[in-house]
């Protein structure tokens, strides 16, 4: 099935990127601790995203290019030396040591030292982190998910992201009714939308007391009708 398909896409997407891989200081999370020290200047979105008035690279990019320059005789000395960089570099940052080109380092200007904000030992987990995270086959990863969802229709992608589809298929019944079922027993727009807010129970006997939670605060009215219709449509 193309959907159960995307759906395990994703699981691993969010195994891959939401920082559950080991970890060799137990208790530092260097993607945490990058979010807490580095995101008020750098955009850490993978692909990134790009401001006209950005305050810094983005992340992924700063990773790659210290991977690019950094000299390191052989590949497996390139991580170790790239994350000893970025210890002494957000500590005494200047221009003379900034793998940033010329035009960029004006455009930015250096970065303000970091001295007092963050630790070596946080460091060199936020340096683990950037060079497992940011590589090119997760770029590669992210990029592939990222054109999936753009090709869907927005109700679907909606369907997707907001976990409706671990409880309904369009076609199936799994934890809830199918779509399918749904667009066929009712064809009320509002009726669906307001279900979509308040969730449901005790309407379909089939499904044994299993509760559909509500939606309101997770997602917005507009993006409530966009699915409604979206199901409605899969009839
Ligand atoms: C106040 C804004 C600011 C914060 C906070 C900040 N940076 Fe930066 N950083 C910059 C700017 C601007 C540049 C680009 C100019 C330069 O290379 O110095 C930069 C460049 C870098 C570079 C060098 C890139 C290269 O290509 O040589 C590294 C490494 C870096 N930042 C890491 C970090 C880390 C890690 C953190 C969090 C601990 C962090 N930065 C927090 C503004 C910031
Ligand atoms: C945890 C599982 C679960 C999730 C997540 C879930 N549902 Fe449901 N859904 C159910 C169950 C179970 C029912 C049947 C409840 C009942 O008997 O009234 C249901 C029923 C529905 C109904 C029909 C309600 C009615 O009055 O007959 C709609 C519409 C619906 N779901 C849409 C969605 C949408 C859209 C999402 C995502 C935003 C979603 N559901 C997420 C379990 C879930």
């Amino acid at each position: 099935m193309k959907i159960a398909k995307i759906v395990l896409l994703i699981f691993v997407y969010l195994i891959n990127f939401t920082g559950c891989q080991k970890k060799q200081h137990a208790n530092l999370d260097g993607k945490k601790l990058l979010e807490q020290k580095c995101s008020a200047c750098h955009n850490l979105d993978l692909p990134p995203k790009t401001f006209v008035d950005e305050k810094a690279p983005p992340m992924m990019a700063v990773a790659f290019h210290i991977k690019d320059f950094i000299p390191a005789s052989n590949e497996s000395e390139k991580i170790p030396k790239a994350i000893d960089f970025v210890k002494d570099y957000v500590i005494h940052p200047s221009k003379e040591k900034s793998f940033c080109d010329k035009k960029s380092l004006q455009t930015y200007g250096v970065m303000p030292s970091q001295k007092g904000n963050v630790t070596q030992e946080e460091l060199q987990a936020i340096g683990e982190y950037m060079f497992e995270h940011y590589t090119i086959k997760n770029l590669t990863e992210a990029q592939a998910i990222e054109n999936r969802l753009k090709k869907m229709p927005k109700g679907e992608r909606l369907a997707l992201q907001n976990n409706c589809l671990t409880c309904h298929r369009v076609k199936r019944d799994l934890v809830g009714p199918s779509f399918y079922q749904i667009a066929n027993k009712y064809d009320d727009l509002l009726y669906i939308q307001e279900r979509i807010a308040n969730g449901s129970k005790g309407k379909w006997s089939k499904f044994h007391g299993a509760i559909m939670p509500s939606f309101r605060d997770k997602i917005s009215l507009e993006d409530q009708e966009i699915l409604a219709k979206w199901i409605l449509q899969q009839k």
